[in-house]
Order: structure tokens, then sequence, then C-alpha cells
């Protein structure tokens, strides 16, 4: 059987790329080899990562279109992961990959997505919300921002004292786990069911402090539709 290839795509550290290799390493993912990495920023530590593991990679800036596609195409690309990728994908390529590509969003969308929610900013806004709880969104690409269907979402408790950079912290470990899980799905055809049924994941294991969590899982699920 021939294996998935995958392109994932970063813009920086690529702790979530290097969850995505454990995996294919280590088999939970047997039926996906991670063909390509491409970084938008020649300063990504994720392509050391990649280089570390064999895995080849490249730099595309994100309005080499033409680049893009012609690598996709040469690495017989079959889905497309944006790991922590901060550009846009363009049209073209949203397109030739419709429903194979999947985004990870550290937050619970439709909350706290869109243009200006990205990195430490998306933590700031829950906090400053009030919100009882965040967490992360693996969801499909459209040509939109975050609004592709979401498949899956971890979810966890935003404390009482909770900063940013620890709410932030948490939440990445989450994103490792879904992440993980939608890929499997992806290379193994099964993302059809995840979009009709989308995934949630609930991470209480930690019961320090947390704010009126119950209560905030039962407007969770209102806001979700859920
Ligand atoms: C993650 O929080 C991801 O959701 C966001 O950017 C961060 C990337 O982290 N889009 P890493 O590069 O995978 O460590």
């Amino acid at each position: 059987m021939s294996l998935f290839n995958l392109a994932i795509l970063i813009s920086g550290s690529g702790s979530n790329l290097q969850a995505v290799i454990d995996a294919t390493e280590g088999g939970i993912i047997p039926s996906a080899a991670i063909a390509i990495v491409i970084s938008n920023r020649a300063e990504a530590y994720g392509l050391v990562r990649a280089k570390n593991h064999g895995i080849p990679n490249m730099v595309i800036e994100k309005n080499e279109t033409e680049k893009l596609l012609e690598t996709l195409k040469t690495y017989n690309i079959k889905g497309l992961i944006l790991a922590g990728y901060l550009s846009i994908l363009p049209p073209e390529v949203v397109e030739a990959y419709n429903g194979f590509i999947i985004n990870i969003h550290p937050a619970l969308l439709p909350l706290f997505g869109g243009k200006n929610f990205y990195g430490i900013k998306v933590h700031n806004a829950v906090l400053a919300s009030g919100a009882p709880y965040s967490g992360a969104t693996v969801h499909l690409v459209d040509c939109g921002i975050d609004t592709g269907a979401a498949l899956i979402r971890g979810v966890v408790p935003v404390y009482d004292d909770d900063t940013a950079e620890g709410l932030q912290k948490r939440v990445l470990d989450v994103e490792h786990h879904i992440l993980v899980k939608a890929v499997k799905a992806l290379a193994e055809g099964n993302i059809g069911e995840l979009k009709k049924n989308p995934l949630t994941i609930i991470n209480d294991n930690d019961k320090h402090g947390v704010r009126d969590y119950a209560k905030g899982l039962s407007e969770l699920c209102d806001a979700l539709l859920i």
C-alpha cells in the first residue's frame, strides 16, 4: 500500500510538527509519511527539527504560489497540515487540495478565531473575556480565516490565576494531541466522519483553581452548538 504523503507547513518553533514526526516514526500513523516540511520563514526552528529527522525541507515565501504548487506536485502530496503556519494559503492551493488541508488553531473555534487572533493575542483575549475554558481546534481549511469545518476540539480549563503564557502552554499540549488524531484521520480517509460529528476532548486532569469549569462547559456546548 502506498503511503499518504504529507506536507507540513510551519512558521516557527514546530512543536506541532514534532508531535506529527513522533507519531509517524512511532507507528501511530502507519499509513502516512512526512514527505516535506515547508516554512515561510528561514529562521523557523521547525526546519531544524525536520533536518534532525532527515525530512526534506525548504523555505517558500508566502507569495510564491507557483513554487508551492510545483513542490507539492513533485513530492506527490496528498494532504497539507498547517502546523503554526502564519500565512493565508493562496486560493489556488486551497482549491487544488480542497478537503485535504487541516489547520490547528489555539482556541475553541468559532470563538477567538479570525484575522487578529494568532499567537499570544488569542490567550490574552480569552483571559480578558473571563471565559472559564479554552482549548484548540483542528479544522478543515477553506478560503476564509479559521472558517473551515471544525474536526476535533480539545478543551482545557482557564485558572483563576492564569497567565496568557501558562494558558498558551497548556493549550499547546492539547494541540499536539488533537493534531496527531486529525492527521491520522486524514491519512486513513476518515475526515468525512469527523466533519459530520466533530470530536470534543476534555482535559480536566488538573483540578487546580478551575474557574467554574462545569458551568463553563455547558456554556461552551451552547456556544459551539454541540
Ligand atoms: C500553535 O499554538 C498553533 O496553534 C499556532 O501557532 C503555534 C505554533 O506552535 N497557530 P509550534 O510552531 O507548533 O510550536
